[in-house]
Order: C-alpha cells, then sequence, then structure tokens
C-alpha cells in the first residue's frame, strides 16, 4: 500500500510538470482510474473518453485502456500526443474483425449502411459510414432504420443482435465476440437472482441474449454506473467486467453489487469478469511512461493519417449524433 501511494504521488507530479492529461475506463485499474479522477483527466465509458480527448486542450493524452480507445483519440486529434503504458492492450473484438476481411465483407454487401463499434481497428473505422460505442449504438441503429436503411454491422454478434431485436433493423452481423462478456451465463444468472429476489440486474450488452434477457438495465458502464446510482434498489447483481465495482461502490456507497456468475469461478477461468487487455495498465508502467516519454516514442499511438482522415468521418458522426 505504501508503494502504491509513493507511485501515484510520483504519478500526479508527472503529469503536472509534463502537462499531460489521464483518461481511464472503467475497466482498468481502481488506482489509475482515481488517478485520472484526482488529476483533471477523466474516467468514463468509451463514448466520453472519445469527447474528453477532443476537447481537451493538452497537448498529450495518456490513455489508460486498451488500443483502439488510444487510436479513436489520436484519429479525432492527430496533433495531440497519445501514449498508452502498454500498446500491446487490445481487443478481443478488435482481434476478430481483421481489416482485409472486413473489407470484403463489406465489398459483398454495398447496399448496407456500415455501423461499427468503437471496439476496432482504425482501418476498419475507415471502411465505416458510423462508428458507435455501446452507450449510443441503440439510437444511432434506430435513426438508421427510420430512415429506411439497411445495415452491415460489425463485429460484437451480441451488442448487434441486442439492437437488432430493439430496433426491429434490417442488420446483418459480423459474428465477433467479447471473451470477458461471452463468459456470463444465463441460466446460473436465473438461479442467483432467484437467491436475491430483491436484486436488480444491470448487463453491459456485449453479453449474451439470455444474459441481457434477464436485465432491468442494459448499457454502457457510464450508463450501468448511473443505474446502480438511480435505480431505487440495494442489491444488484452486474454482468460487466468487474474492474467497474470501484467506481459502483464509490457512487453507490451502501449499496451490495455481487458479480454475475461466469463460466468456471475466478480460480478457474483466468480472463472471467476482468479483461486481461485493460489489467495491461498500472501504477509501474504509467510511471515508467510518464519518466521517459521525452526521450521515448516506444509508448505513442501512431494512425496512418490517410486511415485517420476517413476514419475521423464516422466517429465524427456519432459525436455530432451525440451532441
Ligand atoms: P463502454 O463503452 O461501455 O465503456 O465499453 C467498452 C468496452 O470495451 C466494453 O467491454
Ligand atoms: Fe474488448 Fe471485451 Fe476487453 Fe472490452 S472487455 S476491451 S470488449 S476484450
Amino acid at each position: 500500500a505504501e508503494q502504491r501511494s509513493s507511485l501515484k504521488a510520483r504519478i500526479k507530479q508527472l503529469l503536472k510538470e509534463k502537462q499531460a492529461v489521464l483518461v481511464s475506463h472503467y475497466y482498468v485499474d481502481a488506482d489509475l482510474q482515481d488517478l485520472a479522477e484526482e488529476t483533471g483527466g477523466c474516467v468514463s465509458d468509451s463514448l466520453e473518453m472519445a469527447r474528453f480527448g477532443r476537447d481537451h486542450s493538452a497537448k498529450t493524452l495518456i490513455v489508460a485502456g486498451v488500443r483502439f480507445m488510444g487510436e479513436t483519440a489520436k484519429i479525432l486529434s492527430p496533433e495531440k500526443r497519445i501514449l498508452m503504458p502498454d500498446l500491446d492492450a487490445t481487443c478481443s473484438l478488435d482481434l476478430g474483425c481483421p481489416a482485409d476481411e472486413f473489407t470484403a465483407f463489406c465489398d459483398a454487401h454495398p447496399d448496407r449502411t456500415v455501423v461499427v463499434y468503437a471496439n476496432t481497428s482504425a482501418a476498419v473505422k475507415a471502411r465505416a459510414d458510423w462508428m458507435v460505442t455501446s452507450s449510443i449504438g441503440l439510437d444511432i441503429v434506430a435513426h438508421l432504420h427510420a430512415q429506411g436503411k439497411k445495415i452491415l454491422w460489425a463485429p460484437d454478434k451480441h451488442l448487434g443482435s441486442y439492437i437488432q431485436k430493439k430496433t426491429g433493423a434490417d442488420m446483418l452481423l459480423w459474428q465477433g465476440s467479447c471473451l470477458v462478456h461471452d463468459e456470463f451465463k444465463g441460466v446460473e444468472l436465473e438461479l442467483l437472482k432467484a437467491q436475491y429476489p430483491e436484486a436488480k440486474i444491470l448487463v453491459h450488452p456485449e453479453s449474451p441474449a439470455n444474459v441481457v434477457a434477464l436485465a432491468d438495465v442494459v448499457g454502457s458502464t457510464t450508463q450501468i454506473i448511473d443505474a446502480a446510482v438511480n435505480l431505487p434498489a440495494d442489491t444488484f447483481i452486474v454482468a460487466t467486467d468487474n474492474g467497474i465495482l470501484h467506481k459502483m461502490r464509490a457512487a453507490a456507497p451502501g449499496k451490495r453489487f455481487i458479480e454475475a456468475p461466469t463460466a468456471g469461478n475466478s480460480a478457474t477461468c483466468k480472463s472471467c469478469a476482468h479483461c486481461p487487455w485493460m489489467a495491461m495498465n498500472g501504477l509501474q508502467n504509467l510511471v515508467d511512461l510518464l519518466e521517459n516519454m521525452d526521450n521515448s516514442s516506444a509508448n505513442e499511438i501512431h494512425v496512418d493519417p490517410a486511415i485517420g482522415q476517413k476514419a475521423v468521418t464516422s466517429i465524427t458522426r456519432m459525436l455530432d449524433f451525440a451532441a
């Protein structure tokens, strides 16, 4: 604990010295979330991270999250320096949707409006008409559906089919999934709910359909934290990465939060309920990054400007829609 607090103090000092701003996701180490909040950065969902990074005047942003979040920041602000504690922090959705295969899929269906989830590479975003995050995907597809558009959706099949069911839109789905959320189990969740009949169930829409079906609230990380605060209940079962519990407990003190069941227990199923790539962000690699950033570009995000110029259109459409 003592070492942690001295690392945190050092990070605060370095952020100030280097005039860098820390942007953290709710799934990263609790200390990195607290640091972002305490130093004038932000801790939030993917949509807010993108907006915050774009609008902040700092020349350097440190993104504690996964690679697509750093890339989105770079695409929106090519003039800023975007650094990440570990550039190998990827996402199974991004890995499962290679740009060349995705392009061929789009080319085979030229009559469809291409909507991609934020959890994709810059090259995939460059091929898309729209990029969406979990907080606004439903509204954007509903809007496109009302205009009579047919949709090609990638890569998360669970989020895609959830949106399809809700909106009735004609959606052709890429078959990707998140290795964390894919592990939540509907039958076990029902049994847990029977033990806690008063509990409300909060679910991230990357979860399988039989888990989403049991939800009281389905939403992005920010949306389900808000639900934990605002719903009049004392107990919640939470189906998303357990990194979120830190903020939920802080935002709704006195309430009880239970992790939704996964295939194995945490001893046998290491990636269950915690994203291994989000976990690559820590206090030590953040200190190292800040100490070396003037002499090294090892941790810097680069996006091919030609790709960035295309990808910015699909991201900006979402941000304009959200505004
Ligand atoms: P949010 O946009 O809801 O924060 O989700 C990002 C993510 O990677 C979920 O697994
Ligand atoms: Fe990707 Fe899933 Fe990790 Fe989110 S939790 S970054 S969707 S692998």
